[in-house]
């Protein structure tokens, strides 16, 4: 059962990746004497949540508390509810918040234990692949505003994450394949022989093959590990991982978060960027083939239609002048990305009109 330690600046929390880890999880000693709350989808709740209480002596079984499921509900409105739940059932700063779920119930649970009381402690028990290489790694927690997503929110690390790789197997083919595009973006970005990986055994991946799935995982979460390691609270390396995410976040914000999963918001982008790269000679036209083919290959993505208009404003860079609104991070070969400064908006608007050229219905 690999176990990865991340130092961060408020500790090291440890990671641990493997099968059946939930129906044992309440036996843990982090869990021992103290109130746990439960936060959850019904839907998820469904699937792992008896496992999971069941794993607990009765007497100290965790309190659940449910939320919608989806992004449009990673609200302020929520977190609200949830902190006077949380007050009304007497929880203090000993509580420990339990975030069982995806990546919306990762930042939503970890955003929650940020500011409850001015912060308690928070495990992530991630359950897409997507919370389990990505959401629950890095401390980033927050919600969305209807000016953008992730615009609120704070940097509070789990005191740890147990990423239980069974659950893997409840999820949809859409939300498997969703999470992959951030596994491919950590081999652009980072790994060459992760990105290699994902090229040469698309069939067993997409088959789930455990053995190869586990290393496509824990690559993917070294990647991450070693970059928030390195740069918690994202001056300079950890923007390398928003590669695909500013085009993909505006997509996800000009659709409500209704049309696109969010690995699939940043597949798009990342096809995008690879465009954007190309277009500023920062990448080979052989690189970006290879890169979009792979991209491409873990499709189909959902098709939408938007005006480019429509993207830039949703990505807030239509109208602000600060050095951030021209930044961008580019891929510079496979295994290796840089952050670009004062980007040329005639090229960015170049990339979005060909992106949604694609990805018109
Ligand atoms: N929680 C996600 C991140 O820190 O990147």
């Amino acid at each position: 059962m690999p176990v990865l330690r991340i130092r961060s600046s408020q500790g090291v929390y440890p990671v641990t990746l493997g099968a059946n880890l939930l129906s044992s999880i309440g036996k843990h000693r982090l869990m021992a004497s103290r109130p746990c709350f439960l936060i959850t989808t019904p839907r998820v709740f469904g699937l792992h949540g008896e496992a999971l209480l069941r794993s607990f002596p009765r007497s100290k079984r965790p309190v659940v508390l449910l939320v919608p499921e989806g992004e449009q509900h990673k609200r302020l409105r929520i977190i609200e509810r949830l902190a006077s739940e949380l007050a009304e059932l007497g929880a203090h700063r000993d509580a420990l918040l339990l975030a069982l779920g995806g990546g919306v119930i990762g930042d939503m649970t970890g955003f929650l234990a940020a500011i409850y009381q001015r912060g308690v402690d928070c495990i992530q028990l991630p359950t897409t692949l997507l919370a389990q290489v990505d959401a629950s790694i890095g401390g980033k927690t927050g919600v969305n505003l209807p000016e953008g997503k992730n615009l609120v929110g704070s940097f509070h690390p789990p005191i740890a994450v147990f990423a239980d790789t069974t659950t893997l197997a409840t999820l949809s083919d859409r939300e498997f394949r969703a999470g992959l595009f951030e596994c491919i973006k950590s081999g652009i970005i980072r790994d060459p022989a992760l990105f290699r990986l994902l090229e040469s055994q698309r069939e067993k991946i997409l088959a789930r093959d455990p053995k190869v799935l586990e290393r496509v995982v824990s690559a993917t979460v070294r990647v991450k590990a070693k970059i928030v390691e390195r740069d918690e609270h994202e001056s300079g390396e950890r923007m390398l991982l928003n590669f695909g995410h500013t085009i993909g976040h505006a997509l996800e914000s000009a659709l409500h978060y209704k049309t696109l999963l969010h690995g699939e918001a940043v597949a798009w982008g990342m096809l995008a960027a690879l465009n954007l790269s190309v277009l500023t000679k920062h990448l080979s036209q052989a690189d970006a083939g290879r890169a979009s083919s792979v991209i491409r290959a873990y499709g189909p993505l959902p098709k939408f239609s938007l005006a480019a208009d429509e993207v830039l404003a949703a990505s807030g860079r239509d109208k602000k002048h600060s050095a951030a609104a021209s930044r961008y991070i580019l891929a510079t070969k496979i295994g290796d990305a840089k952050v670009v400064s004062n980007m040329p908006q005639s090229e960015v608007r170049q990339a979005i009109r060909t992106l949604l050229q694609e990805a018109k219905r």
